[in-house]
């Protein structure tokens, strides 16, 4: 028996002898689409990790899509989710080819390498308050002159998810 048990006997039938705060609601792993009229163009999944982090993964811009700041806005969308989960820290698994461009442009927008990730692949993280105005000011110097594009977040429900 635990000292607190001892001290703080469970009445018979209750279910705790003092009123353990109710764990807040684990949000559900969303998918942030950018659409372009009514295709998808990209997507990012980001699903709650830990009391205070995101993980961050399956980002992807359509080729002809690419290079024009949604890679970045998509990452900007995910930790502007992440901030409303009360999380404020990020990781992801960078899908590296080897050239080393893709970890180059995280770490230009904020994140830092960590080692190798659970699939063994670099491992990055990144703190909301220093990535996001990063991003913001990237995607400043990028504005002007591309096609409206709009973000929708979709909770992956088990009514929403394809794979078993
Ligand atoms: C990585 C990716 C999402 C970036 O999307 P994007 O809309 O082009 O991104 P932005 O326009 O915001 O930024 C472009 C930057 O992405 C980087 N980048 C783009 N494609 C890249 C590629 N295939 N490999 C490495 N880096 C790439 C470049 O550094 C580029 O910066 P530059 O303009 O200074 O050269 C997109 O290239 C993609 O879908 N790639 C394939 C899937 C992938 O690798 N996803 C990441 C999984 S961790």
């Amino acid at each position: 028996m635990t000292a607190a048990q001892s001290l703080w006997p469970t009445p018979r039938g209750a279910a705790s002898a003092w009123p353990l705060p109710r764990p807040p609601p684990v949000p559900p792993p969303t998918v942030v689409v950018c659409e372009a009229g009514t295709d998808s163009v990209g997507r990012v999944r980001v699903s709650p990790s830990g009391p205070s982090s995101i993980h961050i993964e399956d980002l992807v811009v359509q080729q002809p899509h690419r290079g024009q700041g949604l890679g970045a806005r998509l990452l900007a969308a995910a930790f502007e989710l992440g901030r409303r989960w009360g999380r404020g820290r990020a990781w992801l698994e960078a899908d590296d080819t080897g050239s080393g461009r893709l970890i180059e442009w995280y770490r230009r927008l904020g994140f830092q390498p960590a080692g190798r990730g659970p699939h063994g692949r670099p491992l990055l993280e990144a703190r909301a308050a220093r990535a996001l105005p990063v991003i913001r000011r990237e995607l400043e110097t990028q504005a002007g002159g591309r096609p409206s594009y709009t973000l929708r977040a979709v909770p992956v429900t088990p009514a929403t998810r394809t794979h078993p």
